[in-house]
């Protein structure tokens, strides 16, 4: 999709409070999409995140033969094809920007028997499809892709797979997804053993549409997940979770200013997804969680928050998996917090929507904010006072860059500009009215709010 660029900017806040819902979580709507394509019968969605990368997914799973439509109650019904029974789709499935809705599909197309064409924007057709396509080329699929495993791909998939146990080097919910996925449709079990956790929503979804799954301790933190092949998927009510990876935005925005008072209603807090909080709390941000339930299988709650001063602290690798999309507004509150942090072991920033790591250092040094940067590692060094800010930030298709340097604007001396506000839309549709509803005040560029 080409849009005209649209900047935005952001201004001192004197705080965050109210009490509101973020849009759903982006991860498990794909998922609930992708099953209930796969169920036999229909599959009833409540609160799917309505953003573009998410009805990426919709307009795919439809072109496959599932149709996905929204009703006038809200909620999301897709007509499931029962496990191997999605059709070629006739045109190129345009999967946006989204990683998430291109590899999971490829998952379930690598053991489907026909061939599917797949392209994304700029930015999906830089990052490495290869983590993806060495594992399902083992069930018997063939991919052609640009240099270096990029997209635009064609998809052969299996016309007899068969079933794989793979080892992933990466830890990603993607390419352990996208094998369980496939995994679906052949004979025999799929293992997929990951050497740290890493969120476990597929896992969860496929056992609440019925398949038969072993989670085991592989040694030495690892996992092994293993499906037992062509189960029969039925169809399911799924209620979606808030995102705690939108959540975030606001949150933060509310721990950095004094004064704050903030609830989110009904955010996500599966644990493999809330290494952000663990860490705002050891840099002394006051958060606490009612309310908490179950959810389709997911563990959901009211988050809490007040304003307070933070210090600098160092986050772990171990830690990266849990907080993955988190760490550009991570680096906000570092930023604004009082000595160092240091987050190691962020390597895998670099294949996000863009180069995050290094977006980051970009942008923060830009507003006055010393930062050191290494392949795979990024210190901060906090000094406890609001950044000067007073920069225009190159967003490069990127939805949580964009959003984590609005968030500092709040806070900072001067305004805090982003020159595409377009990419938010991928994620969170309704952000600036939604942050501005609590005390945020983001404008087009040029006015003021
Ligand atoms: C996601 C997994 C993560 C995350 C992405 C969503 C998912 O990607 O960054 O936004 O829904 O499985 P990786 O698997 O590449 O770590």
């Amino acid at each position: 999709m080409v849009r005209p660029l649209s900047s935005l900017i952001s201004r001192k806040a004197a705080g965050l409070s109210g009490r509101i819902a973020v849009p759903g979580d982006k991860s498990v709507s794909h998922r609930a999409l992708m099953l209930g394509a796969l169920a036999v019968g229909e599959t009833a969605i409540e609160g799917l995140l309505e953003a573009e990368d998410v009805l990426g997914t919709a307009a795919a799973v439809s072109a496959l033969g599932a149709a996905a439509r929204r009703d006038d109650d809200g909620v999301w019904r897709v007509a499931g094809r029962g496990v191997g029974g999605l059709a070629e789709p006739d045109r190129v499935l345009d999967m946006g920007n989204s990683g998430t809705g291109a590899r999971l599909l490829m998952g379930i197309l690598a053991t489907h028997p026909f061939t599917t064409f797949m392209t994304g924007d700029a930015s999906l057709c830089r990052r490495p499809m290869r983590r993806v396509t060495e594992p399902l080329a083992a069930f018997g699929a063939r991919f052609v892709t640009r240099a270096g495993g990029r997209f635009p791909a064609a998809i052969v998939g299996a016309v007899d797979p068969l079933p794989v146990t793979y080892r992933s080097p990466v830890a990603s919910a993607q390419v352990k997804s996208a094998v369980l996925l496939a995994g679906l449709n052949a004979p025999g079990t799929t293992t997929v053993i990951e050497g740290r956790p890493t969120r476990d929503h597929t896992e969860l979804m496929l056992r609440h549409f019925g398949a038969r799954l072993r989670i085991e301790d592989a040694g030495d933190g690892a996992r092994a997940v293993s499906l037992s092949g062509q189960p029969e998927l039925a169809a399911a009510r799924v209620r979606v979770p808030g995102d705690i990876s939108s959540a975030a935005f606001p949150l933060v925005g509310a721990a950095l200013i004094e004064g704050s008072a903030l609830t989110l209603t009904g955010v996500g807090i599966n644990p493999l997804r809330t290494g952000l909080i663990a860490t705002l709390e050891e840099m002394g941000a006051a958060i606490s969680l009612t309310d908490v339930r179950t959810e389709a299988g997911e563990p959901v709650a009211d988050l809490k928050v007040a304003g307070g001063r933070l210090k600098g602290v160092d986050v772990p690798a171990e830690r990266a998996p849990t907080m993955i999309d988190e760490y550009p507004v991570l680096a906000i509150a570092a930023a604004c917090a009082e000595g160092a942090t240091r987050l190691f072991g962020v390597g895998e920033l670099r294949v996000k929507e863009s180069d995050r790591l290094a977006a980051i250092a970009r942008g923060l040094a830009a507003c006055g904010v010393k930062v050191e940067e290494t392949a795979d590692s990024l210190v901060i060094h906090g000094t406890g006072r609001p950044p000067r800010g007073g920069a225009r930030v190159a967003v490069d298709l990127d939805h949580r860059i964009a959003m984590a340097f609005l968030v500092l604007g709040l806070l900072s001396e001067e305004p805090v500009g982003v020159d595409d506000a377009g990419p938010i839309a991928t994620s969170f549709p309704g952000f600036v009215d939604l942050m501005n509803g609590l005390g945020a005040r983001i404008a087009t560029e040029g006015s003021r709010p």
